[in-house]
């Protein structure tokens, strides 16, 4: 189940995602927003990050005008590792080597065709784990700290 979250900034992109996720058969749970009136970023990516965490979702597509804001919130929920990608290197290596499990893309910055490329290459990429394991796990002794 994939956790999908935008602001007013990446609403009309996440209707392309959510066409896009639909024609591909993949189920997702939309944490909104459902227009593009302005709102706060930390309190859409909020639910959606926690949703993640507990589990109920194993990944997230998040939008916000630049994918910087609404990632930095995620990032404050434990247990996500949300990554900005604006090309497809980054979103295959950030699956690799970070097991990120929220893509976060800006919608001001990064077309519709290339966002729909970034996502099919993020999905369907896999951790490679190995040594990289043990750095995702020094990430997460890190949230422990706090
Ligand atoms: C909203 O205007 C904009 O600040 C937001 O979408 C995002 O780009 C913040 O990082």
């Amino acid at each position: 189940m994939i956790a999908l979250a935008c602001d007013h900034g990446g609403f009309r992109l996440m209707q392309e995602v959510k066409e896009y996720l639909n024609e591909q058969g993949l189920p997702y749970k939309d944490f909104g927003v459902d227009s593009d009136e302005s709102c706060d970023y930390p309190a859409i990516a909020y639910p959606a990050a926690k949703a993640i965490a507990d589990g109920e979702c194993g990944k997230g597509i998040f939008i916000c005008g630049t994918g910087i804001g609404i990632s930095i919130a995620a990032n404050k929920v434990r247990g996500i590792r949300a990554a900005v990608c604006g090309d497809t290197f980054s979103a295959e290596m950030t699956r690799r080597h970070n097991d990120a499990n929220v893509l976060a893309i800006g919608a001001r910055v990064t077309g519709p065709g290339l966002a729909l490329k970034i996502i099919e290459i993020f999905l369907k990429t896999e951790f490679e784990s190995g040594r990289h394991a043990r750095r995702v796990e020094l990430i997460s002794e890190l949230e422990a700290r706090w």
